[in-house]
């Protein structure tokens, strides 16, 4: 079984002094969270949509839901996230092992509510190579040549940019695998994770990539809600 986990348990504080969450602000004529949703929504294999959120936002993306989405609701349901985005993911295993059990087959195909330009492209090759591999990232080449520093004032390396690649989502994990790593970890590990992907490869597990696309943009900073608002046009435009 393949589900649609749709990450929306963050509050956006890099977007700065708004009265919502970021996910809930609109970009054209929505709410980014339900631009997100459409985009899974499309896809016949997902058995549910999952979508996690605030605790105080529950009931009002309940509504979003019911209002933009009508008789297809049914397929979205809605939950309280965690207090990282991991245990955000953890809510959802949760939830489908309640709900369906976890076999080797529970697929989760992860996504960033704020993600809200990802394609069917995308999706599709989660779900595909999720199935072969059980661990999936979709990433694109590094534009920048990434500098790392580990004090922060000087170089301590430069890592040749060929081998260098921005990590996006969605992220594509069977889901028995994911819980079982994770609670594998100790408190230091999961300190250090920024990401689901990062689970799988401290722990030694082969994290397949799929090609994003350079548009697939994480809406966290007031201008990348500019940037948005133009993709949006674009997308009408080619409609
Ligand atoms: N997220 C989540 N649960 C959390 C934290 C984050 O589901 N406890 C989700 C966010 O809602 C977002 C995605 O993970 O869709 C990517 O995270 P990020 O852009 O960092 O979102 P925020 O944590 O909301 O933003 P900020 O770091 O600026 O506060």
């Amino acid at each position: 079984m393949v589900f649609g986990v749709i990450l929306a348990g963050g509050i956006g504080s890099r977007m700065g002094n708004v009265e919502k969450p970021k996910q809930y602000l609109k970009v054209g004529d929505k709410p980014i969270i339900i631009h997100t949703i459409e985009k899974f929504f499309v896809h016949d294999e997902f058995v549910k949509l999952i979508v996690l959120c605030p605790k105080q936002w529950v009931e009002t993306t309940k509504n979003l839901v019911q209002k933009y989405l009508g008789e297809g609701a049914e397929r979205v349901v809605v939950l309280e996230g965690g207090s990282t985005r991991n245990e955000t993911i953890m809510n959802s295993i949760n939830y489908i092992e309640t709900e369906y059990g976890l076999d080797e087959e529970t697929l989760i195909v992860t996504h960033d509510s704020v993600r809200p330009f990802l394609t069917y492209r995308i999706i599709e090759e989660n779900i595909k190579y999720g199935k072969m591999y059980g661990a999936v990232d979709t990433v694109i080449p590094a534009t920048d040549t990434i500098v790392e520093s580990q004090t922060g004032d000087v170089i301590t390396s430069v890592p040749d940019r060929k081998n260098m690649y921005q990590g996006q989502t969605p992220q594509t994990f069977n889901a028995k695998k994911l819980k079982e790593l994770y609670l594998s970890l100790s408190e230091e590990e999961k300190d250090i994770l920024t990401d689901a992907s990062k689970i799988f490869v401290i722990k030694g597990e082969k994290v397949h990539l799929v090609q994003g696309e350079v548009f697939n943009i994480k809406i966290t900073y007031p201008y990348d809600l500019r940037v948005a608002e133009s993709l949006i046009k674009d997308e009408k435009n080619m409609k």
